[in-house]
């Protein structure tokens, strides 16, 4: 597992061979492995590894929605909870939720939503849990497959499922799927989704400086991992 203290970080991050540090081309996606069912109290669970990323997700719903004041009346709502365990990264994570992990929650939430019958469930949640144990970069793209699936694992009506990949520029080359050292020592990231029902894009955050063109091209590359992943 790379660790991440910012005054080691490489100097470059492709090797003389031209492969990046974990030996990967700049297309190749990491070893993916997902599973389901792996909670048995939760109404539908699933986890996820990729790379060194080890994510667990656990659904519950439709049920009755505490506080009470937050259900409505003429639909369900969706309450998403992503949590990085305090061992999950190099340095010891703070354990209360920061801004980033609620950050995190709400776009996972905003990536779900639409593949939800919702209106469906009127005064109801539905409320999806999500431990990082070991994360590595990508860990909202993961976050939000492995949520997916743990939906589809509780027998929620969705519309599809959705796939999610990051794609970025390091040293000048824009490469699919950043490791946590690529995502902290790169130029850019961008953190993509699709909900397939409609092949719409449900997340696209940028970080860092592209070209138009780079811009484009690191979207075709998007599509071709997500693609892929979907394929999985
Ligand atoms: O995980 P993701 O790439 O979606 O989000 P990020 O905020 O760009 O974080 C990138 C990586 O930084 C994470 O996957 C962790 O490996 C690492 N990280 C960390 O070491 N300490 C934190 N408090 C948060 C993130």
């Amino acid at each position: 597992m790379t660790l991440l203290i910012p005054d080691e970080y490489p100097k470059n991050l492709f090797r003389e061979d031209g492969k990046r540090l974990d030996g990967r081309e700049n297309f190749d996606l990491r070893s993916i492995r997902m599973e389901v069912d792996v909670i048995k109290n939760a109404d539908g669970s699933a986890y996820i590894e990729w790379g060194n990323n080890k994510i667990f997700a656990s659904v519950y719903g439709p049920r009755e929605v505490h506080p009470h004041h937050l259900a409505k009346p003429d639909k369900g709502i969706l309450r998403v909870f992503y949590r990085m365990a305090t061992f999950s990264v190099f340095d010891r994570k703070r354990p209360a939720p920061g801004r980033r992990e609620k950050e995190i929650s709400m776009i996972i939430s905003d990536c779900l939503e639409p593949v939800l019958f919702l209106e469906l469930y009127p005064g109801t949640s539905f409320e999806i849990f999500i431990e990082v144990v070991d994360a590595d970069g990508g860990t909202r793209c993961a976050s939000t497959i492995v949520a997916a699936l743990a939906l589809a694992d509780a027998g929620v009506p969705m519309r599809s499922l959705v796939t999610s990949c990051a794609v970025g520029k390091i040293d000048g080359k824009l490469v699919t799927d950043l490791s946590g050292i690529e995502d902290k020592a790169g130029e850019a990231d961008l953190p993509t989704a699709i909900t397939w029902f409609n092949d719409e894009i449900s997340l696209l955050q940028f970080d860092g400086k592209l070209s138009q063109s780079e811009l484009n091209e690191s979207l075709e590359m998007a599509q071709d991992a997500l693609e892929k992943i979907y394929d999985m």
